[in-house]
């Protein structure tokens, strides 16, 4: 057992965490995350309307009496999005760990305090998780330019991003971008972190409920068959690199705006991707830690497999080092 700062604050038999992940994170993958002894977490903005939230938060505790929360990401939208109203939802149906990503959640954080909600808040830079510190968030998880979804505009590795944070950064921080078996955990707590986060490697799992398709084409795929679309717009994401990502970013360089280039990166027709297993059918998320990913296990072998991978390496590989040296 890896305990940490961060499963003592999280009630958790393991640190590591399935982060938020748009059509990805519903009640299927979360509870087996959950039962597999990490954290788990919904993804609010997956359901429809916040009614939907509270039925997949229920949904979800059928399948699990293990603590999972809820992701809420605050992002640019085209359409407004009641961002209160799905805190309100998570909230009546008893939600005391939440996931806040994108924007900054200090309007709402009387709220998530009053209630006694644990909050992790996701961030790409040294500064932002200092603002998230100060603001009074419980714990910060920094993704690094690997990672899939959001990396930032700042373009820093994990390997500089995680320590230069954790001389900076006081509160549990877990790591995210790019980890996906024990050698990553073992790094990420060399590097000053409490645990990680991983996406691209969880949607790899028998219980993500998500297209064989997408699934086997992560297996297949290298650290190098992922895109940056959106730079120009700084509101970078990384994704597949399929042919609809290098439309979007030929639009970009052609100086198109997101007027034009909005319908092609639709979040619609990524969802399409995952229901259809049609790999071209618009963008969807993928991180680098594709090359490392090789099977597509359950959810409970992934995490058992990285735990023992890491204590592995430091019972044989480091413990060996230290007697080495004496
Ligand atoms: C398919 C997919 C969808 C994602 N959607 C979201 C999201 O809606 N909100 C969010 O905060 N992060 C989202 N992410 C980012 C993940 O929570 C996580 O930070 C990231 O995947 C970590 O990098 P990794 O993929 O290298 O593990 C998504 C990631 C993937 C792979």
């Amino acid at each position: 057992m890896l305990k940490t700062r961060f499963t003592e604050l999280f009630g958790v038999r393991h640190p590591i965490v399935q982060g938020g992940m748009q059509w990805v994170g519903r009640a299927e993958l979360t509870s087996a995350v959950a039962n597999a002894g990490a954290l788990g977490f919904l993804t609010a903005l997956t359901q429809p309307t916040p009614d939907d939230l509270v039925k997949e938060i229920a949904r979800c505790r059928e399948m699990t009496d293990q603590p999972f929360g809820v992701n809420l990401t605050i992002l640019p939208t085209l359409k407004p999005v009641p961002y209160e109203d799905y805190i309100d939802a998570a909230l009546s149906a008893g939600i005391t760990i939440m996931e806040t990503a994108g924007n900054s959640p200090k309007a709402f954080m009387p709220k998530l305090k009053a209630a006694g909600v644990r909050l992790i808040h996701k961030c790409t830079s040294v500064r932002h998780g200092i603002s998230a510190e100060k603001l009074g968030v419980d714990c910060v998880s920094m993704d690094g330019f690997e990672c899939a979804g959001h990396p930032g505009e700042d373009d820093i590795g994990n390997l500089v991003l995680l320590p230069a944070a954790a001389d900076a950064i006081k509160i549990p921080m877990i790591a995210s971008g790019g980890f996906a078996d024990g050698r990553g955990l073992v790094a990420a707590l060399a590097l000053g972190c409490e645990g990680i986060n991983m996406g691209t490697r969880f949607m790899a799992t028998r219980e993500a409920p998500i297209h064989d398709a997408v699934k086997q084409r992560l297996v297949d795929g290298s650290e190098r068959d992922t895109s940056l679309i959106l730079r120009t717009l700084h509101n970078t994401a990384r994704v597949y690199g399929n042919s609809v990502a290098k439309k979007a970013i030929a639009m970009e360089r052609a100086g198109e705006t997101i007027e034009t280039i909005g319908p092609v990166v639709s979040g619609r027709r990524g969802k399409t991707v995952y229901e259809t297993g049609d790999l071209e059918a618009g963008i969807w998320s993928a991180g680098t830690s594709m090359g490392l990913i090789r099977d597509v296990p359950t959810c409970a072998e992934l995490v058992a497999r990285i735990v023992a991978e890491a204590e592995e390496i430091m019972k044989r590989r480091f413990g060996g080092m230290t007697l080495a040296a004496s």
